[in-house]
């Protein structure tokens, strides 16, 4: 492998970029805010901070929705912010290689993109290298791929729950589902407005979420959201409770679980084995969800792992792709992988 070369993980919510020998080097929101045709304000956190506050005149976009590049242009301008404020801190990308991972489950087209934004960004790579995001997930959460045994790997992000196989470094089997933390976050803003006749904001909505959801335990946790009321038009602060929100992210939850299971229904007999022994992996920032274990393994009846490092298992894994010699063939040529028959 070269000498200087990154690992990026485009998420819906975040990108997460690992530098070989030196670990995470950035990890902001997948989020640009602009003014204009093509004025850039701010990216990441700081795009973040504005968005649901932000005057008619600036535009904030998330350029990745559902796991894809959803915006060309402005994935390439936040690409190109992100190498401009890492050189300003003295950590040049510029010719520098990369390995990109990408969901299995999503056209080529759709994965070749990824490469293009790179190629085409002011960093200029030498080399552009792609590793299914599974694969990389796996090996970030810590799981022996090589391994005769199976595993089941799901990785909750906030658009996409990505749920894999893998057995004797392949992947088996994986499917993409449409339903993340975004759609927990849905669930809060409904629950809300029906019981309280409040509206919070998306980011409100998220803290209610992350603060006060826990799926293991009766639910008498509250909490304060502050919003504006539905028939007044005023502002207003309403006391949450964890009842409310455990029972709505339940329902989005379900999406999710159904999936799982007709994964688990697809899979050979004996990675089924290999299943019941070894358990479930969750990976993804969503896995940090108050009871999540305990919710899935009651829905289930299987064992479930949460992975220690959710929000960074795919680019985790890259760092062990671009640094273990065992791995460094995961990260293959997009020209290989797509255009073979070329
Ligand atoms: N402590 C927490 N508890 C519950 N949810 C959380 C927590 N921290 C972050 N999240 C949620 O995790 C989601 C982001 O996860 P992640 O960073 O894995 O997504 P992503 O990789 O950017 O998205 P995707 O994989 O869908 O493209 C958000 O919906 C966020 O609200
Ligand atoms: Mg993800």
């Amino acid at each position: 492998m070269d000498k200087k070369i990154y690992g990026i993980d485009f998420g819906t919510y975040a990108i997460k970029i690992y530098r070989i020998r030196q670990g995470i080097c950035f990890h902001q929101k997948s989020v640009i805010a602009s003014k204009g045709k093509d004025q850039i304000i701010a990216i990441g956190e700081e795009a973040y901070e504005m968005y649901g506050k932000q005057p008619e005149y600036i535009n904030i976009d998330f350029p990745i929705r559902n796991g894809v590049v959803a915006d060309y242009d402005k994935m390439l301008a936040l690409i190109n912010c992100i190498a401009m404020d890492k050189a300003r801190e003295g950590d040049k990308m510029k010719g520098a290689s990369f390995v990109i991972a990408v969901p299995t489950e999503v056209t080529d087209v759709e994965k070749k993109t990824f490469y293009d934004i790179i190629d085409a960004s002011i960093i200029r790579p030498k080399k552009i290298r792609i590793v299914e995001k599974p694969l990389a997930d796996a090996l970030g959460c810590g799981i022996a791929i090589d391994d005769s045994n199976g595993s089941l790997v799901v990785n909750i992000g906030a658009d996409t729950t990505e749920i894999s196989v893998i057995a004797q470094g392949g992947i088996v089997l994986s499917r993409l589902c449409s339903c993340g933390g975004a759609k927990f976050d849905d669930a809060v803003i409904a629950a809300v407005r029906r019981k309280y006749n409040l509206m919070i904001g998306a980011r409100t909505a998220e803290q209610v979420k992350i603060g006060l959801v826990d799926l293991a335990s009766d639910g008498s946790g509250t909490m304060k959201a502050y919003g504006r009321d539905y028939m007044s038009g005023l502002p207003r602060e309403r006391e949450v409770t964890a009842d409310l929100v455990n029972k709505a992210v339940a329902e989005p939850l379900e999406t999710i679980i159904d999936a799982i299971r007709s994964v688990l229904e697809r899979i050979p007999p004996e990675i089924s084995a290999d299943v019941y022994r070894g358990g479930i992996m969750v990976s993804g920032a969503s896995s940090a969800l108050g009871g999540l274990a305990y919710h899935i393994s009651q829905a289930t009846g299987l064992r479930v792992n949460i992975a220690p490092n959710g929000a960074t298992s795919v680019v985790d894994g890259l760092g062990r792709v671009m640094e273990e010699e065992a791995y460094t063939h995961l990260a293959k040529p997009l020209r290989r992988t797509y255009y073979e028959n070329d």
